[in-house]
């Protein structure tokens, strides 16, 4: 009897792995299984290894499909947990069935009870998403709490408050199951973060878009509604609208939806704006490798205006997230209408960059007036997605990028979340030697984050010069600003260091009027080896305001306000705490160095 007991205790224990007394593991063999969720509590508390292959997950609520997502299920360990909300099931009985994937292609599923996620499965009330990396959080660039970002999506201002949405998987921190995440902000530099505001459905899931404030009541959803536009992404891509009439704390999807679909697979990352000239909305939209144009009444009905693209800028990639706005030009009375398209592969040092057009628009076409130049907005390595905010107050053009790169954003040495975005930056056109290029100078908001100046000197650089020291207490957030007087040749190097040896350094050489940033010492950099490119802009002659934004993960380096701009990530063991500066073909003069801590309140 005793033997028969142990026996069948055994079999059920081959089935049936009891997670904690609501949930259940059902082993279905050959990698499939099932979990039976009794919902008791708000969160299913998934465990995730982080380069575990995904698992698709199919939720099932009294026998019906709510949803599937997928979740990097911990085979081997668990690295860190994402949260299942189980509110829009309560009450209900609910099964999960999953089928693990092989860790290698052509070998077998991993068996469900071996796999590390299955004892560790449980329902909890709470989700703790305090900070876990220390090192690399930034402290005034936004980035999610926990979880994958991409692209930031559906900027716009209403109401004193500037909404963030971004691409969004929280169900782990590599790209999938997008979804738009939310924050809001009343100064671009201190961020609150918002819950999930749109969610997969049965178009597809939610990829980049745009969004508008309806103040005329144009679509009918209530005037000053917030509309967004998204693309819905499954086998192909078409885009749909959701509107809020709460300022953005919930959205209604449209029932109409889509509401513009085309025959092209790359067909995506809709940009609204209201166009006065043709009292028309116009949307700007990346299909292949051009962009088409729609004009639009009422934001539901959409008519094609025209396309622009071929032969003209880089190639190299798809283009994807455009935005299309109207510039002052600093120093003239007059404006132009720019076009940003977002390039990826075809970047010039590699993957991700973010080219511009400066032309002309009338409400129906988009022309060029350089046909033959290729103008980049941003010369560093991770500068992407960049699109504007709309209804930005006091006729502000106001730009953000996410700050990565799709060569290695998925690797780089974070674990509870990934990427941040880059600081804003306020636009205008500038003109120099007969063309106009765009200038992204930081948002006057930032100067509010200098609690206070640490030093302020000039000197003289002979073959070197250091400050051992740039503040006590240092904890990776500062600025740095400084006039160099040029040269006509000559070089000046500046060095960036930590106690360990790791170093950003950037190379000014006069004689060819260029400016490199080389960070292949700066810290954790191992994790790809197109994380160790140079990059590298092109400067103007005279004295050179540089401005350094450094935070915990990135260095942001403005020349002359934003004419020349790079934006790089570095991983360092310590914030960078020394400067060093050598100069070669003569001494060169730097003038108000200075320093400022900043700080968010
Ligand atoms: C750009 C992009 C967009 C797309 C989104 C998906 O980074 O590829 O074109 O909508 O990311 O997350």
């Amino acid at each position: 009897m005793k033997k028969l007991l142990i026996c069948l205790v055994s079999l059920l224990a081959l089935t049936v792995y009891a997670a904690g007394g609501d949930v259940e593991v059902v082993d279905l063999g050959d990698g499939h299984g099932l979990v039976r969720i009794n919902p008791t509590q708000r969160y299913l508390i998934l465990p995730v290894e982080d380069t575990a292959p995904d698992v698709s997950i199919s939720v099932m609520a009294d026998n019906m499909q709510v949803e599937t997502f997928t979740v990097r299920l911990a085979v081997n360990k668990v690295d860190y947990t994402v949260p299942y909300d189980l509110s829009k099931v309560a009450g209900k009985h609910v099964v999960l069935r999953f089928a693990m994937s092989p860790l290698e292609r052509g070998k077998e599923r991993p068996k469900v009870k071996e796999s590390a996620f299955c004892s560790r499965l449980t329902l909890a009330n709470s989700f703790d998403a305090s900070n876990r990396e220390t090192l690399w959080r930034p402290v005034y660039h936004f980035a999610p709490q926990y979880g994958w970002m991409n692209d930031p999506n559906g900027m716009v201002y209403k109401d004193g408050e500037y909404h963030l949405f971004y691409q969004y998987n929280p169900y782990g921190s590599r790209w999938g199951n997008m979804n738009w995440g939310h924050a809001v902000s009343r100064d671009l530099v201190s961020w609150e973060h918002l819950p999930v505001a749109i969610s997969p459905d049965g178009l597809g899931t939610i990829f980049s878009g745009s969004a508008v404030v309806d103040k005329n009541n144009t679509a009918g959803f209530g005037a000053g509604a917030i509309v967004a536009f998204y693309t819905q992404a499954s086998v192909r891509q078409m885009q749909s609208i959701a509107y809020s009439t709460d300022n953005g704390r919930t959205f209604k999807k449209y029932a109409g939806n889509p509401v513009l679909t085309g025959e092209v697979g790359d067909f995506r990352d809709p940009k609204v704006s209201w166009h006065e000239g043709s009292k028309k909305w116009i949307m700007a939209l990346a299909v292949g490798q051009e962009i088409r144009f729609y004009s639009s009444p009422n934001l539901k009905e959409w008519t094609y205006e025209s396309k622009f693209g071929e032969g003209q800028g880089c190639h190299d990639g798809v283009w994807e997230c455009p935005d299309l706005f109207e510039l002052p030009v600093a120093g003239t009375s007059h404006k132009k209408w720019v076009l940003v398209v977002n390039i990826n592969p075809g970047g010039p040092f590699g993957g991700s960059a973010t080219q511009y057009f400066v032309g002309s628009f009338d409400g129906h076409k988009f022309v060029n007036e350089s046909p033959n130049v290729t103008k980049w907005m941003d010369f560093g390595k991770d500068h992407y997605a960049t699109v504007t905010w709309s209804n930005a107050p006091e006729n502000r053009v106001i730009a953000l990028a996410w700050m990565s790169n799709w060569q290695y954003a998925n690797d780089v040495p974070t674990m509870q979340f990934r990427s941040a975005n880059s600081v804003p930056r306020d636009l205008q056109l500038f003109q120099l030697n007969g063309e106009t290029y765009m200038q992204s100078a930081p948002s006057p908001e930032l100067l509010k984050l200098r609690s206070e100046q640490v030093m302020s000197k000039s000197f003289t650089v002979g073959k070197e010069y250091s400050i051992g020291q740039l503040m006590d207490n240092n904890a990776g957030t500062y600025e740095i600003t400084m006039t160099v007087r040029q040269k006509k040749q000559g070089s000046l190097t500046f060095r960036l260091m930590n106690q360990q040896g790791e170093e950003i350094e950037y190379r000014l050489d006069m004689a060819k009027r260029e400016l490199t940033c080389i960070r292949d010492k700066s810290g954790v950099a191992d994790f790809s080896k197109d994380f160790i490119t140079s990059t590298v802009t092109q400067v103007e002659g005279g004295d050179l305001q540089l401005r350094f934004i450094v935070d915990r993960c990135s260095v942001e380096a403005f020349v002359n306000d934003g004419r020349f701009v790079m934006t790089n990530l570095v991983f360092p063991h310590t914030p960078y705490n020394k400067v060093v500066l050598n100069a070669t073909g003569g001494s060169v003069q730097v003038k108000n160095f200075t320093v400022y801590n900043l700080k968010t309140n």
